[in-house]
């Protein structure tokens, strides 16, 4: 009996110490710093990225040095040397150009600090540990789906209708993603004299790329295709992978006289969902944007670098190649948001108020 006695409570003793131990794990945040790097404020999302894993780390006990490097490389690149000399114990990174961080994340990989990219894929070297992001090759297609049914393509119609691609930034991996998602859905359309792209300019990045993904750009090379193209013809379909430059092809559009029982507004894609192309969506400037939300990679990507900072396994579902490795990777899942469903995915969500979105009250 006495030896049963002495059993039992060095048991019980066992368990206090794991449930002490595991009370300490999920408070293990605890004077641990995170290295947070966000490509620029100029867009919604990044803001909203950069709050988003800022606030979930600080919930856990964890400190955080977020910096934003207005677009450009070099500038991010300093801010993560200074992370590395403050003794960062995780860097999350957004990129801008992702194939330009091989120099710094060396010194990362010399000081044992473990690198996540975020959204982005970082390439060309081997200091890169987990990468966390949605599923890009997905939102590309899901755009060309929803253009093949928003005209009906799916069911034999045969138009043919015009329609102009755009491409996100060269230096984004993500942009190759999005573009060959969607041209592997357009392309045969393409093809098959269906869709007819006057100007003929297809090829990503040469062709459609815009550079930093600014709203301006995409307005500049609208108004000259509409000027060079469709002077006598309305266009149809354009395809824009993100936000920002759905903006850019709105502001053009508009200004081209479109909007009108004559001159309706094309089919128009879009990816974020940020709030001013909500309001184009509700007004019918805008046909869909792809919702990607950020308080699910902001969690996930949390959930990754507690489980590497405490040697658990890292929850993973994908690989990208980044040109020299496999990088284990966490792909979050994508909706659409339309005029029909934008209430329900985004407000009644309780991801933005009515009264974020202009235009809707
Ligand atoms: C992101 C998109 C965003 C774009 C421009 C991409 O890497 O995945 O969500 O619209 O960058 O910032």
């Amino acid at each position: 009996m006495a030896k049963r006695l002495i059993v039992l409570s060095l048991v019980l003793a066992m368990l206090a110490v794991i449930v002490t131990g595991c009370g300490q794990a999920t408070s293990g945040g605890k004077g641990k710093l995170v290295g947070v790097t966000m490509p620029t404020k100029s867009l919604q999302r990044w803001n909203e990225d950069g709050a988003n894993v800022k606030k979930a780390l600080e919930a856990k006990g964890y400190k955080v040095d977020l910096q934003y490097a207005d677009n450009k490389q070099e500038t991010q690149n300093s801010q993560i040397e200074n992370q590395i000399t403050k003794g960062c114990d995780v860097l999350i990174i957004a990129s801008i150009d992702g194939g330009a961080l091989g120099g710094v994340l060396e010194q990362a990989k010399k000081n044992n600090i473990p690198v996540i990219a975020y959204d982005r894929l970082i390439t060309n070297t081997e200091n890169v540990d987990y990468y966390a992001t949605f599923d890009n090759y997905g939102v590309g297609k899901m755009q060309g789906e929803f253009i093949v049914q928003a005209l009906g393509l799916d069911k034999g119609e045969k138009g043919p209708f015009t329609m102009e691609c755009f491409g996100g930034d060269p230096g984004d991996n993500n942009a190759y993603l999005f573009n060959q998602g969607a041209m592997d859905v357009l392309q045969p359309y393409i093809d098959e004299g269906v869709l007819v792209v006057k100007s003929g300019q297809t090829k990503f990045p040469d062709q459609i790329a815009i550079t930093n993904w600014e709203s301006k750009g995409a307005q500049d090379r609208m108004d000259n295709l509409l000027t060079a193209y469709y002077a006598d013809e309305n266009i149809d379909v354009v395809l824009s992978p993100n936000d920002s430059l759905a903006q850019g092809i709105v502001a053009s559009l508009k200004s081209a006289g479109y909007g009108t029982a004559s001159k309706p507004f094309p089919i128009l894609t879009g990816q974020d969902c940020d709030k001013i192309n909500v309001g184009q969506i509700i007004r019918g400037e805008q046909s869909m944007s792809i919702f990607k939300d950020t308080r699910i990679l902001a969690d996930k990507v949390i959930e990754m670098a507690e489980a590497i900072l405490e040697g658990k396994p890292v929850p993973t579902n994908a690989t990208y190649n980044n040109g020299v490795k496999d990088v284990p990777s966490f792909n979050c899942e994508i909706k659409f948001a339309d005029k029909n469903n934008w209430k329900e995915l985004l407000v009644d969500s309780g991801y933005y108020k009515l009264s974020d979105i202009p235009g809707a009250e």
